[in-house]
């Protein structure tokens, strides 16, 4: 049975993305092709299968199956009303779940995807209320990462359209970043018939860039990866227009989200006991415990969930983070930082 498994080794295109090229490697995953096959198969008998993207691990299934949707809902603990992104294997897709798309939304997925952007477009009949929360726009995504790519792959051979997927936690906690994490946080809640693909940690590390493109112009949604400068560079976005956030529902802008057991608090001093996250040349407060060093802005945001996890994980009480300065992928830190901390 072994002789047909074979190691998948891609090496991911973010040539265009150049505030990456640090973290651009040759990536050897641990599925096999075969393995890949039977989550497609998986997820088209109507089961959830756990993936890694290159921003935080997804909790998948058939976009089409409202059954199967029924089952991220449970799994989550989410709210009904709130809408799932729908992950496709290229742009050449988009038409199939979107009408009437802006040019400036062309102009932002052939740049950007695959990669960590998610465009909120005018739904075509194909995304239907259970993916949407009853609203008339869909999110859609095409993830850089290349087992989920091969995911959607194989699952559009064997007639599947699309992967609804919203992050692998439960409502309101951290995003997963590791396929141990998806474990812990859900393996209460999935059921034999469900998987979880292993593909390392997430590069990025924090969740995608969701950009409304329903509008004249695009408003971001989320920040993330693909930062406002990108976002502006390529399409002309307004940035007086960008927090208006009345016209759509995003719940992920709620203000209280990824949130972990331990209270998180935003400063620059820890006492004895506490978990402390900061860029590197930060020295260590006596007695507290570090959580995370990152060198630059990009490892922050990869290892900034990681981190507080490992507080959960040691029973920390308070994590004290201390918020990178900057702009560019600074601001989705910030963002989801302050979140954190306003969720105990
Ligand atoms: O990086 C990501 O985007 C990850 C990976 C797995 O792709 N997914 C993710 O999904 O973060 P989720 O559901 O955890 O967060 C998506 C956010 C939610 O707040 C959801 O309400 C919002 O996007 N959203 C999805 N579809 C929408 C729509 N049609 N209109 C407005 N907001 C939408
Ligand atoms: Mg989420």
């Amino acid at each position: 049975m072994g002789t047909r498994e074979r190691r998948v080794s891609v090496k991911s295109d973010r040539s265009k993305l150049v505030k990456w090229d640090d973290l651009r490697m040759e990536l050897i995953l641990n599925c096999t092709q075969d393995l890949i096959k039977k989550a497609a198969k998986t997820l088209k008998a109507g089961h959830l299968v756990a993936f890694p993207t290159e921003t935080v691990y997804g909790l998948g299934a058939d976009a089409t199956n409202e059954k199967a949707i029924g089952k991220i809902y449970s799994v989550k603990g989410r709210p009904i009303d709130h809408p799932l992104i729908v992950h496709i294997s290229s742009i050449n897709q988009l038409s199939k779940w979107a009408v009437n798309i802006p040019k400036y939304a062309f102009k932002l997925a052939e740049e950007f995807w695959p990669g960590p952007m998610t465009l909120i477009l005018q739904r075509s009949a194909l995304a239907e209320d259970f993916i949407t929360g009853g609203q008339s726009n869909v999110g859609l995504r095409v993830p850089a990462q290349p087992i989920a790519l091969a995911l959607l792959s194989e699952f559009e051979k064997i007639g599947g359209s699309g992967i609804a997927a919203p992050s692998a936690n439960r409502f309101g906690a951290v995003s997963p970043t590791t396929s141990n994490a998806v474990k812990s946080e859900l393996e209460n809640f999935l059921n034999d018939r469900d998987l979880i693909l292993d593909g390392g940690l997430c590069l990025i590390g924090i969740e995608s860039t969701i950009i409304d493109c329903t509008k004249v112009l695009p408003r971001v949604l989320r920040s993330g990866a693909i930062t406002n400068e990108m976002i502006v560079t390529v399409s002309g976005l307004d940035e007086s227009t960008n927090c208006d956030l009345s016209a759509i529902k995003a719940p992920g802008v709620l203000e209280s989200h990824y949130s972990p057991k331990a209270k998180v608090v935003l400063d620059s001093i820890a006492k004895s006991g506490e978990g402390f996250i900061a860029m590197s040349d930060i020295p260590t407060p006596s007695g507290a415990i570090r959580l995370a060093s990152p060198t630059t802005i990009q490892e922050y945001a990869r290892d900034l969930y990681t981190a507080l996890r490992l507080g959960d994980e040691k029973n920390l009480k308070k994590v004290i983070i201390l918020l990178p300065q900057g702009e560019g992928l600074a601001v989705a830190i910030r963002d989801r930082a302050t979140k954190a901390a306003a969720g105990k």
